[in-house]
């Protein structure tokens, strides 16, 4: 079943970024950590311009979407002209699209876009990266259903987790139970107590699961949930 970003007991989930899966065996990779426990499939979504990187567009979701049709899909969209691509992924099965406040003019823009996330059907977040004043998303933080620190500098999987991200936990006191509050960058066992301690209540992690042989990572999205 998939999560409900709304869960009023605002229980931890994880999410298990593909960036670091062995693309040679997406689905295979999908499905052993749905089997281990991670409540989303989380979509890092590059467009060499907006970070230096490029990953994966519309159709490696598409296909995700086919083979696993129950799947939560947490598309978290690193580029330069988001409203160029809410309807693709729409129409290529995510649930939630996260765009990047550093990527918007401003708050106007910013709920426009959340507007026309949610008439595509899809729950809507914001990103912020770590140098970014959060008073950029002061104003309209509490209109989405989710907002995303990145606890690294996007483009890249397997970097060090910037601990100065965890003062964006003080958001969760802010914010209605209604808005996750989502880390991503760097997270793993080693650091997930501190950041739930945080506040955050959503955790990303990629290499910290990917990189580990496949029957250790049900233990390791279980510690990053804090149940083990
Ligand atoms: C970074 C991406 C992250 C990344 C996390 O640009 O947005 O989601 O895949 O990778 P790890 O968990 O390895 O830092
Ligand atoms: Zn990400």
């Amino acid at each position: 079943m998939k999560p409900k970003l709304d869960d009023p007991s605002g229980a931890p989930y994880v999410g298990a970024s593909i960036l670091s899966a062995d693309f040679a065996r997406l689905g295979e990779e999908v499905a052993d950590v749905l089997d281990a426990g991670a409540d989303f499939i989380h979509v890092d979504v590059m467009d060499g311009h907006f970070v230096p990187n490029l990953s994966m567009g519309p159709a490696v979701c598409a296909g995700v979407r086919r083979a696993f049709p129950d799947a939560y899909l947490d598309v978290h969209l690193m580029v330069s002209d988001p409203g160029h691509w809410f309807e693709p992924f729409a129409q290529a099965g995510a649930d939630l699209m996260t765009f990047h406040v550093e990527a918007c003019e401003g708050d106007a823009e910013a709920l426009a876009h959340a507007e026309r996330i949610r008439e595509l059907g899809c729950a809507a977040g914001i990103a912020i990266n770590p140098p970014t004043e959060q008073a950029r998303i002061a104003w309209i933080a509490d209109r989405f259903d989710l907002v995303l620190a990145m606890s690294v500098i996007p483009g890249y999987s397997g970097q060090a987790f910037m601990p100065e991200a965890l003062e964006r936990g003080k958001l969760r006191a802010e914010l209605p139970s209604s808005v996750r509050l989502e880390i991503d960058g760097g997270v793993g066992p080693e650091n997930a107590r501190r950041i739930r301690d945080a506040g955050f209540d959503t955790l990303a992690a990629a290499s910290a699961i990917f990189g580990r042989p496949i029957g250790e990572r049900a233990g390791v999205i279980a510690e990053l949930r804090g149940a083990s």
